[in-house]
């Protein structure tokens, strides 16, 4: 007969309880990438909603980035480094396959140890970050997770790459997910499709590169109409699937934070789900680019930090990229 297994004692509920965020110093403005790219600076506010964004100096790294947002965040929690047990960090643009960046940040934030391990879905990273902190917690297996969404695409963008170079910049976000006495974090609606990896690829492999004798470092490549039609017709489904499944309407909402990919793609989201205009929705791309799996983070606590929406209020998240992967729910804000 098998042992009897003692189970870690569940949690029922998880809530975001603080965010924090880091916005590296420089300032690149659309003239400044036009340097390098047959481009105008009307062309990309049209297309994109970017003004300009934020670029990380040569030595900072996605670790330090992702550190900076994470301290702020746990010292808003108020809780210690220490009671932090399970750091989660969605990125595509560190850059050793091993060991990975949460391990790094795990020791420097200063916890005791704690569980560390990166996440690989791109834009959606964040989300599915956030969703397995629940998960985690409900289950018994975490009190407190850190979930960052951090990224240095521009170690990863060929700057004269005109289909990429104006959209994507670096920074980090950061949440404490802890337990709650009510429900705070609604059901994730997420998913992926592998038919669609060519969309948003690198031109070759690190492999690929050594054994071509070191021509053209893989750079990030994109599709961006595939990507926008994916975007447009397939996210505001699952936004609204993770509306209902939360059982709240978009009327409900205080907010709406969706990844901040291009202004026009929130805008298509905002007519499909019907959003009532009075409700405050992230526009934070103006001013930061694309920031893959920070975007999400950044542009909460940017709303929070304004006080355009209430500390406590209710927002859908949502995030998609490359992959193609997905993944949203409805939370309370911290
Ligand atoms: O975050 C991860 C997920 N990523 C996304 O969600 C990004 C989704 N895609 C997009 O946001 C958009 O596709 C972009 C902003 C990347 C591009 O906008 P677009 O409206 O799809 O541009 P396009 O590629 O369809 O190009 C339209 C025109 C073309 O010229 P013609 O053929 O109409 O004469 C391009 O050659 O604009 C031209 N073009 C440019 N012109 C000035 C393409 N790139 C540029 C540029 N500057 N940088």
């Amino acid at each position: 007969m098998s042992a009897p297994i003692r189970v870690s004692p569940s949690t029922e509920f998880a809530r975001i309880m603080s965010v924090g965020s880091y916005r590296p110093e420089r300032v690149v403005s659309n003239a400044e990438v036009c340097k390098r790219i047959d481009s105008t600076d009307q062309w990309i506010q049209e297309r994109s909603g970017i003004r300009e964004r934020r670029y990380a100096r040569a030595d900072e790294s996605v670790c330090d980035m992702a550190l900076a947002a994470a301290v702020v965040a746990v010292e808003r929690a108020g809780i210690s480094p220490a009671e932090v047990d399970t750091v989660i960090l969605a990125t595509v643009t560190h850059p050793y396959p091993t060991p990975s960046a949460a391990a790094e940040v795990a020791f420097r934030l200063g916890t005791a140890g704690a569980a560390a391990f990166d996440i690989s879905a791109a834009c959606a990273g964040f989300c599915y970050g956030v969703a397995m902190a629940q998960d985690l917690i409900r289950g018994g297996s975490a009190k407190y997770v850190v979930v960052v969404g951090v990224e240095k695409l521009t170690d990863w963008i060929d700057l004269d790459d005109r289909s990429t170079a104006f959209i994507f910049a670096d920074g980090a976000g950061a949440v404490v997910i802890g337990p709650s006495a009510e429900p705070a974090i609604g059901p994730v609606v997420w998913g992926s499709d592998g038919e669609q990896y060519a969309a948003i690829s690198m031109t070759q492999s690190l492999i690929d590169y050594r054994e071509n004798g070191g021509e053209r470092f893989p750079t990030l490549s994109m599709q961006g109409q595939t990507v926008f039609r994916w975007a447009v017709s397939q996210i505001a489904i699952a936004a609204q699937a993770a509306l209902e499944k939360a059982g709240v309407s978009a009327d409900d909402l205080d907010a709406f934070i969706p990844h901040q990919a291009n202004m026009r793609i929130t805008d298509a989201m905002i007519r499909t789900l019907g959003l009532p205009a009075h409700i405050p929705v992230a526009r934070d791309i103006a001013t930061t680019g694309n920031t893959s799996a920070a975007s999400i983070p950044l542009a909460m606590d940017r709303m929070l930090s304004s006080g355009e929406v209430a500390h406590g209020g209710t927002a859908l998240i949502i995030g998609f990229g490359a992959g193609l992967t997905y993944a949203g729910q409805v939370v309370h804000l911290p």
